[in-house]
């Protein structure tokens, strides 16, 4: 396990009514993608290596870690989770406590997915490009995925050339009047 003496880059402290409250949006996220943890199509028989970074309640860990039980679901937090009792016996399921944006400690090419979901707090802007270089790092070459999820915190963002103008997004945005 890794700990460091840094300031904590992340602003929420971690406490049961923060686990609490990651756990609850965990379900709402997961509802949203209809049920499912995992966008990509992974053969729970051909998984070896699963990492969640920013894993906070490690809720996503522990449920992955049962839907791939040959595989081995790492959470990465700043600091371990929070239970509330005795850390659920799921065997194939680990955490460690470090701050990514030292890198991420694990070795080449040997990831079949990195889950990445709302570490946006704790990234600092100028960040993000070494944060994905070292993502791609532990990806397995050639069949890796990485989940991301993170919020658009200004909608005007998106409303780019990235989508055709005659997206549904362009007509929430022009109602609004932004
Ligand atoms: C909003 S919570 C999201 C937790 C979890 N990914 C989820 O969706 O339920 C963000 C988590 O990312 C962690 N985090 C933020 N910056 C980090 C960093 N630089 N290194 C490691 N973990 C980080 C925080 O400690 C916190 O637990």
């Amino acid at each position: 396990m890794t700990t460091t003496s840094k300031p904590n880059p992340y602003p929420l402290h971690h406490s049961l009514a923060e686990k609490y409250r990651l756990d609850t949006q965990h379900f709402a996220f997961k509802h949203h993608l209809g049920g499912h943890n995992i966008v990509p199509h992974l053969s729970p028989a051909a998984t070896s290596q699963i990492l969640d970074i920013g894993t906070g309640s490690g809720i996503w860990v522990f449920e992955v870690a049962e839907q791939f039980p040959h595989a081995k679901v790492t959470g990465i937090d700043l600091s371990l989770p929070t239970f509330d009792g005795a850390m659920p016996a799921v065997e194939n399921a680990g955490f460690i406590a470090a701050d990514v944006n030292d890198g991420i400690g694990f070795p080449e090419g040997n990831v079949d997915l990195v889950h990445s979901r709302l570490v946006q707090a704790g990234i600092s802007k100028d960040q993000w490009p070494e944060y994905f270089k070292e993502v791609f790092r532990v990806l397995k070459p050639e069949t890796g995925w990485v989940q991301v999820t993170e919020p658009v915190t200004n909608p005007l963002d998106l409303a780019t050339e990235d989508l055709p103008s005659a997206s549904a997004f362009h007509e929430v945005i022009s109602c609004l009047e932004l």
